[in-house]
């Protein structure tokens, strides 16, 4: 989709649909857009009078051939109560209109940003909407595959002295936006057709072109490592493990200067190995690598945003199976760093892999460290598919991830991290045990065993699993893949003030 800004008043855009929203004030549609009211000969008092436009959360109220407007329709989005509107809204409604246009096989959409909305800001986050709501997950469909893709949009609204901003803008939403469909992309594919040696060579691909340093380590470069942790699980596999590294130098690097580590979980099919899980919603699992898709996708809008601060990606990569060679509950393993880790459940493997993921990235010099993994189905029941689980080990920086979750329009909640649930990873043979022991808190107790492998390096944790997956479509986006994280990951990094 080509994306442009054009600073013509809006009547005379041509395009197949024009887009506005309108917003509810005291249980009525706000004044209606004056100007557009008077174009349309009073069509849109008309339709506020009868009841049908109200101004609701993502109400859509069609127009053909509107009166004096170039565009052959008007698309008025409802866009809520005014006190809660924000870019979060602007982002999705900009998203809903697209889906729904779609659907009408428009091609050409203009979208009218109201005189309060004409910032940067809300220019890339209309981009960012719309150019997520035109993904589909439908690669491997031959027939009846939505080909209806919008091919063009405007962004109108914004006079010739706001266009340079506007326009960076839109530039920075194309990247964010971009690189979360290329997230989506990954986290949708089957694990037949993404191994771990085949994620590996996608995120090498990327990375070259990209610009980013890659190195990926295979199997004898892991062992030689002792990454007893993500070789425990990859050995009931017949797929070699593969951990994927990639680093974004910025132009001014200092010497002693921070280092983000982004950590990601990438279990391309989880099966639970030994502790096998049941076959109803097991195809599902092949989501399980969400995390380290987003760290890609981070990774790949970095490269073209260019932040002040170095940033390294650790991916471990690995399928969780149950063949002849498979660890056992029991077992105990060694991880990287040294600690014992007793493996009571083989589904619990998540934790695993990060242990030496996150161990790998303190060695490779990460001064801060933040990890995404769809880790728990105890967040599921803690938050639903409505917030992302955050732990962290030091408040301030916490308090800055849920900043920019909050600039990005994703839905974050702090979960607790505290010694008290240390208690119940004991194990009665080795340093620790992979799940808790007692009831409940699953959730907190996988972030328990992961803190274990940070040591005093200020960490975050991100647990993805109740929001990586779209079990049904919402009006801006597509069923699948939702690339949850990634947006508010790009703010944080570049917000990242590296003199702190
Ligand atoms: N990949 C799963 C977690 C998951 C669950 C992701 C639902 C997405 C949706 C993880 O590896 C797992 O199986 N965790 C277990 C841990 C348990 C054995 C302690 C779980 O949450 O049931
Ligand atoms: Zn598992
Ligand atoms: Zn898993």
């Amino acid at each position: 989709m080509e994306i442009r800004l054009d600073t013509q008043p809006f009547a005379a855009i041509q395009a197949d649909a024009l887009v506005t929203y309108v917003f509810e004030k005291d249980g009525r549609v706000e004044g209606v857009v004056a100007e557009l009211d008077q174009l349309t000969g009073g069509r849109l008092r008309e339709l506020a009078d009868s009841g049908e436009l109200t101004g609701k959360s993502l109400e859509m109220t069609l127009v053909h051939y509107p009166a004096g407007l170039a565009a052959q329709r008007l698309l008025v989005v409802g866009a809520g109560k005014p006190e809660k509107f924000g870019t979060a809204e602007l982002r999705k409604l900009a998203g809903a209109s697209l889906r729904l246009l779609k659907t009408k096989s428009v091609k050409r959409l203009a979208f009218l940003a109201r005189e309060n909305d004409c910032t940067s800001a809300a220019a890339q986050a209309i981009t960012e909407g719309l150019v997520i709501a035109n993904f589909e997950s439908d690669k491997y469909k031959t027939e009846n595959k939505n080909n209806k893709e919008v091919e063009a949009a405007t962004l109108v609204g914004w006079d010739e002295a706001g266009r340079a901003s506007a326009e960076a803008g839109v530039a920075r939403g194309r990247i964010v936006a971009d690189s979360q469909n290329f997230t989506r992309d990954l986290v949708n594919e089957p694990s037949n057709r993404l191994t771990p040696s085949l994620l590996a060579e996608r995120a090498d691909a990327m990375a070259r072109q990209a610009g980013l340093a890659v190195d990926i380590l295979d199997e004898k470069r892991i062992e030689e490592l002792k990454m007893g942790a993500l070789l425990g699980v990859a050995q009931g596999s017949a797929e070699p493990p593969r951990l994927i590294v990639l680093t974004y130098t910025p132009p001014q690097a200092r010497e002693g200067a921070p280092v983000i580590g982004l950590v990601g979980k990438a279990i391309t099919f989880d099966t639970g190995g030994i502790s096998i899980k049941p076959s109803e919603g097991m195809e599902k699992m092949k989501y399980d690598m969400a995390g380290g898709a987003t760290m890609l996708g981070v990774m790949r809008a970095l490269a073209q945003l260019k932040p002040a601060v170095k940033v390294v990606a650790v991916i471990p990569a690995t399928e969780n199976m149950p063949g002849g060679r498979a660890q056992k509950p029991g077992d105990v393993q060694i991880a990287m760093s040294g600690k014992s880790i007793e493996v009571i459940n083989t589904d619990a493997e998540g934790r695993l892999v990060l242990a030496d993921g996150l161990a790998y990235a303190r060695k490779l010099g990460c001064t801060h460290l933040v990890d995404a993994a769809t880790l728990t189905g105890a967040i599921v029941v803690a938050l639903a598919n409505v917030n992302v689980g955050v732990f962290g080990s030091q408040q301030d920086f916490t308090d800055r991830l849920l900043v920019s979750a909050r600039a990005a329009g994703e839905k974050m909640w702090q979960m607790p991290v505290d010694d008290d649930y240390r208690e119940m990873i004991k194990s009665t043979i080795a340093d620790i045990q992979n799940v808790g022991s007692g009831k409940g808190g699953g959730a907190v107790t996988a972030a328990m065993f992961l803190k274990e492998f940070v040591e005093d390096t200020p960490w975050i944790h991100l647990d993805i699993a109740g929001t990586a997956w779209l079990d049904e479509a919402k009006p801006w986006a597509a069923k699948g893949a939702s690339g949850v994280a990634l947006r508010t990951l790009v703010d944080f990094v570049m917000n990242f003030d590296s003199a702190r």
